[in-house]
């Protein structure tokens, strides 16, 4: 065996290392010498040469073991999922053949440390996990079915989507705040709030940061949070977390129009910036290849449309009965409309009745709230906004006709006691645009660690 010097060849991350331009692959056979660590992802045996797939979480290598090497006792027994360390040259593929960027590393050293070597035969990964492994065994294995390629991809272009967030908010001058997840008071309704003991007093997890992000308007101007918010959602769906990434954002002196242009360019920014990284774009396209970015401006559609076209394509309301002003648009109905019309649509002014207390009423019509619901195709609403009530007498009246006691607020009515202003803001679930994005059938592939009505491990 080569004896291996720690410091040279090159360690280089595949995907990075090798893609960069110091590594130099040569066809004519003799190409950079590099150090390459990671997992075994696939492993192929033909004739007398063993093809290994590496993988490191930067991209995937194919590197070549001949002679000796393939017929060492490691590379005979070697099992998927085993760390490995290989030492060699990286040249291009030969003509006709295909490997990840077109290139390969044809390896003169590797070694497999004993602890490094994965479980075979029985507890091989591939045993545990196969094509037709019920959903529920493969969320008890999530630790074991991130290491996949679709979901280890969905995983990278959150990471993206959520710095582009930041990125873009930071262009906009929107500050970051970072609000508390356990409170004493709801956002969205008691019936989905997690109760816990709170050294003896009653606490939540939080639903929404938007009252917390409302009281930094007057020192800190346009504020935003990413933040986890829980909701004890008690039914399965395939768009519902009991925890979820929320982006919220709270803007200052603003009109409703103000917040349906902010929030569109936000969300067409936050895609430019997403997909301008070629690795990310590939894979977006590899999980969603119809994927096309959204036409401005997105379509603009109050309510009382909405409810006249789920009348007009005969789509009934939760009772089996035609829509009418005042119903809550029920999921299948939104997502079939949404679906139709296959676009992204800010649904606006909703009833007062059936939105939340915080809302501002229109105006011109004082039925309905200057709210919106952001739909895209395929999952329905993503985002949730709208502006605020800044009148310190019709909030209390508003606490009242929804039975909420108004003295645990009294840091969110100070606001309107201490200098009030028009503003308004949004939430975004970030599980939601990624389902979208990404086109997955539910936002419990767009986590790490999905939490849901049954679920709290792993
Ligand atoms: O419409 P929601 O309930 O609005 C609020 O919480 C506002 N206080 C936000 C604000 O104005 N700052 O929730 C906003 C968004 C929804 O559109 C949806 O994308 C997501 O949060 N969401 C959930 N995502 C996954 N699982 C759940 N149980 C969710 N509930 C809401």
């Amino acid at each position: 065996k080569i004896k291996l010097n720690e410091t040279d060849p090159r360690k280089v991350k595949l995907g990075r290392g090798t893609r960069d331009k110091e590594v130099d692959y040569s066809s004519s056979g003799r190409g950079t010498r590099v150090r390459v660590l990671g997992r075994v992802h696939r492993a192929r045996k033909q004739k007398d040469v063993l093809f290994i797939t590496l993988r490191d979480g930067y991209g995937y290598l194919q590197c070549v073991l001949t002679g000796p090497l393939a017929k060492t006792y490691d590379a005979i027994t070697l099992t998927l999922e085993s760390s490995i360390e290989i030492t060699g040259e990286m040249w291009e593929v030969p003509p006709g053949a295909h490997a990840p960027n077109d290139r390969e590393l044809h390896a003169d050293f590797f070694r497999i440390q004993k602890t490094w070597k994965a479980a075979g035969g029985e507890d091989a990964i591939t045993t545990r996990i196969q094509p037709d492994t019920d959903h529920s065994v493969l969320m008890n294995l999530r630790h074991l079915t991130l290491r996949g390629d679709v979901a280890s991809s969905i995983m990278f272009v959150r990471d993206a989507v959520e710095f582009a967030f930041h990125k873009v908010y930071m262009d906009k001058s929107i500050r970051k705040v970072s609000p508390p997840a356990l409170v004493q008071t709801q956002v969205e309704g008691g019936a989905t709030l997690f109760k816990f003991d709170y050294y003896g007093e009653t606490a939540f997890l939080t639903q929404s940061s938007q009252l917390y992000l409302e009281t930094c308007l007057p020192s800190m101007g346009d504020v935003y949070c990413i933040e986890k918010s829980f909701r004890a959602e008690k039914s399965l769906t395939r768009r519902h977390l009991s925890e979820y990434t929320h982006v919220e954002a709270e803007l200052d002196f603003i009109t409703f129009d103000d917040l349906l242009d902010h929030l569109e360019d936000t969300i067409v920014k936050v895609l430019e910036v997403t997909m301008s990284s070629p690795t990310i774009a590939g894979y977006v396209q590899a999980l969603n290849p119809e994927f096309k970015m959204p036409e401005r401006p997105f379509k603009r559609m109050r309510y009382t449309e909405a409810i006249d076209w789920l009348r007009d394509h005969d789509v009934l309301n939760e009772e089996g009965l035609p829509h009418t002003f005042g119903d809550d648009i029920a999921e299948a109905a939104e997502r079939k409309m949404t679906d139709e019309i296959n676009r992204p649509i800010f649904l606006t002014h909703f009833p007062v009745e059936i939105k939340a207390f915080y809302m501002q009423k229109d105006k011109d019509d004082l039925r309905v709230t200057e709210s919106v619901d952001c739909l895209m195709p395929g999952v329905g609403e993503i985002v949730g906004g709208s502006m605020r009530m800044d009148d310190y007498d019709e909030l209390m009246a508003a606490f009242k006709r929804h039975e909420i006691d108004p003295a645990p607020y009294y840091w969110y009515t100070d606001q309107r006691k201490y200098g009030s202003s028009p503003h308004g803001g949004y939430g975004l679930g970030l599980e939601r645009f990624l389902a979208w994005l990404c086109k997955q059938h539910t936002v419990r592939d767009c986590c790490l660690y999905p939490r849901y009505m049954g679920r709290c491990t792993p």
